[in-house]
């Protein structure tokens, strides 16, 4: 059952996570490669809420720069900055941010003229180093909230869990 492309978007949201980090662990037992569990994540995510762009953005120069990695969706910009946009934001602070209008975040980059809210979600590695941030786009307002940040934290840990 662990190959199966999951759609959750009739669940309510904390329920609809629950079941598919369960999927994401199954689908991911014995996998160590950091760059399959990203694929893995962005396919299995993107499905299961139906959201406009799913991806990584890994870290390639340590406080400085993030270029696009494993995604769905329409195409990504290649790189951003470190402090530029909702990415960079988030790698530079460290922090989750969710942006629940795109339009009135200052810097955002519009890759796909439909994004509407956004979360970004930073991914440590198992030293606490910065090696990615999880970016979520919807074509809807207000899309995450408390919930999507926490769960989709906890999914994260997959990449600081020691293997
Ligand atoms: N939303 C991002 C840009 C990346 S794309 O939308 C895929 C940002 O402002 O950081």
């Amino acid at each position: 059952m662990a190959e199966v492309t999951l759609d959750l978007r009739d669940r309510p949201k904390a329920e609809a996570y629950a079941e598919l980090k369960q999927h994401v662990e199954a689908v991911l037992e014995g996998v160590d490669d950091d760059i399959t569990a990203m694929a893995t994540m962005s396919c299995l995510l993107h499905h299961a809420f139906g959201h406009l762009w799913t991806g990584f953005y890994r870290v390639v120069q340590p406080g400085k720069l993030l270029r696009v990695g494993p995604y769905q969706g329409t195409l990504g910009c290649l790189e951003i900055t470190f402090g530029k946009g909702v990415c960079g934001a988030s790698a530079a602070t460290r922090e989750t941010v969710v942006v629940p209008d795109v339009h009135a975040f200052p810097g955002h980059i519009t890759c796909d003229g439909r994004s509407v809210s956004e979360i970004v979600v930073p991914v440590f590695g198992p030293n606490r180093e910065l090696m990615a941030v999880l970016d979520i786009d919807s074509e809807h307002k207000a899309t995450f909230d408390d919930v999507d940040k926490r769960e989709l934290e906890s999914l994260m840990g997959w990449f600081s869990r020691k293997r």
